[in-house]
């Protein structure tokens, strides 16, 4: 019996990132991505310190939130996070992700995403055992598995971090709560169906959705495929 075949079927939500998208058409490209049913964006946060590079802030993610209706995510990669999570939220993220090894009191800051009225989501970069976030089930409501080093779209997955999934998955069998377990990094149409039959409830999806050979309907529906042609 094939890994697939012993998960429950769930279906798995694709949050695209924008960080490979035209941001010269910037809501044109998050209006293609909601009507090719993306599920959320997954905003990516970058302040050049905690990663190397710079990407964008509050204003891109309130730009996004004035140009379509999905939920948003700000996945944050900076080095003080809980700086930013009134902004963020304020500009219209649902859900604050911050990495665990970023500065700060991991459980304060999971306190103060909640009393924002904010979802608080917890990320560990390939480097960082899985134990520390299985020990933050019980407090955080979703927990992202990066399957890259974060910094940059566009880079190959790391696959071998998948099984951090399995564990969260297995830990969650035997819990009453529901976090959310999402995969980030080189998410595609290839390896879609791994992350699944893995245990996500949610992948995030940059470069498969905002390339130069597709549209982004167009890679979300090949993503769509990917993922039933798994399932079976
Ligand atoms: C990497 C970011 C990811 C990235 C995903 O630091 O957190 O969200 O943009 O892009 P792809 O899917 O191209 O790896
Ligand atoms: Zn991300």
């Amino acid at each position: 019996m094939n890994e697939a075949t012993t998960q429950p079927q769930r279906r798995v939500r694709i949050a695209p990132s924008i960080l490979t998208a035209d941001f010269g058409r910037l809501a044109e490209q998050a209006r293609a991505a909601e009507a090719g049913g993306a599920d959320l964006f997954h905003l990516d946060i970058m302040d050049g310190q905690f990663v190397p590079q710079l990407s964008f802030g509050t204003e891109v993610v309130a730009a996004i939130r004035a140009a379509t209706s999905i939920p948003i995510e700000a996945h944050i990669m900076v080095q003080r996070p809980q700086e930013h999570f009134e902004s963020l939220a304020r500009a219209g993220a649902r859900t604050l992700v911050f990495h665990e090894e970023a500065d700060g009191h991991v459980l304060r800051s999971i306190e103060a995403i909640h009393a924002l009225g904010c979802a608080a989501g917890i990320a560990i970069s390939p480097d960082t055992p899985v134990e520390r976030a299985e020990e933050l089930l019980d407090a955080v409501d979703e927990v992202v598995i990066m399957l890259v080093y974060p910094g940059r779209g566009g880079q190959e997955m790391l696959a071998q971090h998948l099984d951090k999934v399995r564990r969260l998955r297995a830990a969650l069998q035997s819990s009453s709560r529901t976090v959310t377990i999402e995969v980030d990094g080189g998410v595609k149409a290839h390896n879609i169906a791994q992350c699944a039959a893995a245990g996500v409830d949610q992948v995030v999806a940059g470069s498969a959705i905002y390339n130069p050979n597709e549209t982004p309907q167009q890679a979300l529906a090949a993503l769509r495929t990917a993922l039933a042609a798994g399932a079976r």
